[in-house]
């Protein structure tokens, strides 16, 4: 009998990754998303790689009663991967209670479910900007927290420590959070990948966006900084990685493999790459000059960061394996596909 997982956010970016990853590896999966930042159309993706359509309960999961409506129904689900949020740095700074409210009132109501329908585990979708501007690089899970630079990241920290009291106050519960570096790049087969709504915020997507004809040019948020070309600093990983990622913490829990009842693990390369080279890993898989200009820095940015995944490495035995270029030429490869420009 095949074990029933809920993905919460299946339909995001690295949610429906991850459902794919899940679905190879046998799970039965329940998605539940409220479409405010996906489209359904990523379910036809998902089965055309697995041949296998996920379960779809579109919910929002502020919505406590329709919530524990779903749980009463599927009683089976024996862990949770929770990547439901908002998560645009920009618009938090604009938007702070609509992150606040949506972010924590989510997280809040799946605990009160983990407890009364009695679901022992779940992966907790984190993110490095907990760490904020480390002053220390590469950066490892026991790095000092910084005081979080937008509400995004303060609702990964306070999320952070929901669920760390929660499992101090409930021996029998147990969670991971993966604390994501950059993800970037799509599935091989190009039917899932990223699909930023309006103009992208992320670099990646703008870049292929820029060199389909769709963005006039990329703008570079400063080339000032303490850098060695002046770009900004990031640990980009291919999001096929990251999803791997995903599924063995999963079955690190249902397995017992968990040495603590909360663990928490960077997931990056180790290698921090800069805007510049990002530009020119494109250039060298596409073959195509793409169109930039220099501007100001984006406030909020932070000048560099890179993980130290050797703790994933050691203690969940993953890594890394695609290359900067391997993600490049999948997001490419995506765009083209996506836009029916092949
Ligand atoms: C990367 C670099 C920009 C766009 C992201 C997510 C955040 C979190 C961490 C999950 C920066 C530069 C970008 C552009 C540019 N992930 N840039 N021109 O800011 O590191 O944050 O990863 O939790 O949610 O947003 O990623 O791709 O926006 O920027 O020069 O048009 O690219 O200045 O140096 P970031 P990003």
């Amino acid at each position: 009998m095949n074990k029933k997982v809920l993905v919460t956010g299946g339909t995001g970016y690295i949610g429906s990754h991850t459902v794919v990853e899940l679905q190879n590896e046998g799970f039965e999966v329940f998605i539940i998303d409220n479409l405010v930042n996906s489209d359904i159309k990523v379910l036809d993706g998902i089965t055309a790689i697995t041949g296998k359509k996920p379960v779809f309960e579109q919910l929002d999961l502020c919505d406590s009663e329709r919530l524990r409506g779903f749980f009463s129904l599927n009683p089976d689900i024996e862990s949770i991967i929770h990547f439901a949020a908002y998560k645009a740095v920009g618009e938090s700074v604009e938007k702070p209670v609509l992150y606040y409210y949506n972010n924590i009132v989510s997280l809040l109501n799946l605990m009160k479910c983990m407890r009364d329908f009695r679901i022992p585990s779940m992966v907790f979708s984190s993110s490095c900007t907990v760490y904020g501007q480390p002053d220390k690089l590469p950066v490892s899970e026991d790095s000092p927290i910084q005081e979080a630079v937008s509400p995004y990241g303060n609702t990964k920290q306070i999320g952070e420590e929901i669920i760390r009291d929660t499992l101090h106050a409930c021996k029998d519960l147990k969670a991971i959070s993966l604390r994501y570096f950059n993800p970037i790049g799509a599935h091989p087969s190009s039917h899932i990948g990223e699909l930023p709504i309006g103009e992208p915020e992320n670099l990646v997507p703008y870049i292929t966006q820029t060199g389909a004809g769709i963005r006039e040019e990329l703008r570079v948020f400063g080339d000032d900084y303490d850098t060695p070309d002046g770009s900004c600093i990031r640990d980009y990983l291919h999001v096929v990685d990251l999803a791997q990622a995903h599924v063995v913490a999963l079955k690190r829990l249902l397995e017992g493999q968990n040495k603590e009842n909360y663990e928490i693990f960077n997931l990056g390369t180790g290698k921090g790459v800069s805007v510049f080279e990002v530009i020119e890993s494109f250039e060298r898989v596409t073959g195509k000059k793409l169109k930039y200009r220099v501007v100001d820095r984006r406030p909020g940015d932070i000048e560099k960061i890179w993980a130290d995944p050797s703790l994933a490495n050691k203690e969940m035995g993953w890594a890394t394996r695609y290359s900067l270029d391997d993600a490049m030429k999948s997001a490419w490869d995506w765009e083209l596909n996506y836009r029916k420009l092949k």
